[in-house]
């Protein structure tokens, strides 16, 4: 168990900027996901910490201790991959016990380790098998095995479930979540998926382009998204995100403008407006808005539009309500059926929404 520090680490590819100038801390015992879209530079850095690609410029520590030189066999990570990359002339039990071996650890040792963590991956059924003998979700279970039987300080684990089925998926989710708290292991997991990141870790790093954009808990992530980026990328239904202005007709109130909408919003101090005019996006996440009668609410406060299509799933419905030029996503308790063509009026939950400089993409609430 050991605390990870990337120390403003890159990495270029000739021309490529594939990580630039990243800064992380991973606490001791700590499950922190890298989360972002395919190529934004997640298995570089795992890389990087495994020791395979050396960073152009920039530290890596373990504890105190610099390993930026050190070679993967001096580092002590296990590393599992999407590929598994499993031998397959090997059995479950020998591939397992192929880090040890390795290691030159006396044959009693070895077994004692080998049917120890098999136990705990619930695997030891098949020690005798070879992985062509195995489903998707049990050559998984080995290729962590391998990973953890030589207690790795660090475990890092390269989209280990995208090849398989989603069932599978949301089960091995849980199974890994549980034997990273059971064993402490510093784990580091790589993912494209925000539902795997949200679900499984302590801290998100969020990625794009080679750059953080930010490195907070779930939670924090989904209500103060620091960026648009960030906005878009965690959420599912996504959050809606609507371009306009703000508009401070005085020292009062605040409007957010965009064709079709006029929007008081309540809680907005009105110096966000600078002065008086700013190009904004405003985001509000599908929950974040509900139907209200016509007494129920201010007029200013609302906003009127017709059902354009309804998605039912089952608890709740996804309803595409037209609004000015937008179609927004709202997600309400299914109850009754609407109809589409059905005029609306909707509020956002005021509390919850979120304002974005146009500019600098930046949250400014
Ligand atoms: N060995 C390499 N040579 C050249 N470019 C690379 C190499 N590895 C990765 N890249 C580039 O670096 C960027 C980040 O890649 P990668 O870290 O694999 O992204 P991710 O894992 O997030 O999908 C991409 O633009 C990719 O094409
Ligand atoms: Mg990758």
């Amino acid at each position: 168990m050991v605390r990870v520090t990337l120390d403003n680490i890159s990495k270029f590819f000739g021309k490529v900027r594939a990580v630039v100038d990243l800064n992380l801390e991973i606490d001791d015992g700590e499950f922190v996901a890298f989360l972002g879209p395919s190529g934004c530079g997640k298995t570089t850095t795992l890389l990087m910490v495994a020791g395979i690609y050396r960073p152009s410029r920039g530290r890596i520590l373990f504890d105190n201790e610099d390993v930026t030189d050190l070679p993967p066999k001096d580092r002590n990570i296990g590393m599992v991959f999407q590929s598994y990359a499993l031998y397959p002339h090997m059995s479950v039990y020998d591939n397992i016990a192929f880090p040890l071996k390795l290691k030159k650890e006396p044959q009693r040792e070895i077994d004692k380790k080998v049917r120890e963590i098999a136990r705990l991956l619930r695997i030891d059924e098949l020690l005798d098998r070879k992985p062509a003998q195995l489903s998707g979700g049990q050559k998984q279970r080995v290729a962590l095995g391998r990973a953890l039987v030589k207690e790795p300080d660090v475990l890092l684990l390269d989209e280990p479930l995208s090849n398989l089925d989603a069932q599978l998926r949301i089960l091995m989710r849980a199974e890994i979540k549980r034997l990273q708290k059971e064993l402490r292991i510093t784990t580091i997991y790589v993912t494209h998926d925000q539902v795997e990141a949200m679900t499984m870790a302590d801290r998100i790093a969020v990625m794009n382009k080679g750059r953080l954009q930010q490195y907070a808990d779930p939670q924090t992530l989904y209500n103060k998204p620091a960026n648009i980026f960030v906005a878009s990328f965690i959420g599912s239904p996504p959050m809606n995100l609507i371009e306009g202005e703000l508009e401070a007709p005085d020292d009062n109130s605040v409007f957010f403008v965009s064709s079709g909408i006029k929007l008081k919003l309540p809680n907005v101090p009105p110096n966000v407006a600078k002065d008086g005019q700013r190009e904004v996006v405003l985001g509000v996440r599908p929950e974040d808005l509900q139907m209200v009668g016509p007494g129920d609410a201010d007029k200013e406060e609302t906003l009127e539009g017709s059902i354009y299509v309804v998605e039912p799933l089952g608890k709740e419905f996804l309803i595409n309500v037209q609004v000015g030029d937008h179609v927004l996503k709202m997600l309400v308790p299914a109850d009754g059926m609407p109809e589409a063509g059905q005029r609306i009026r909707i509020r956002p939950n005021f509390s919850k929404i979120h304002l974005f400089d146009k500019k600098s993409q930046k949250a400014l609430l």
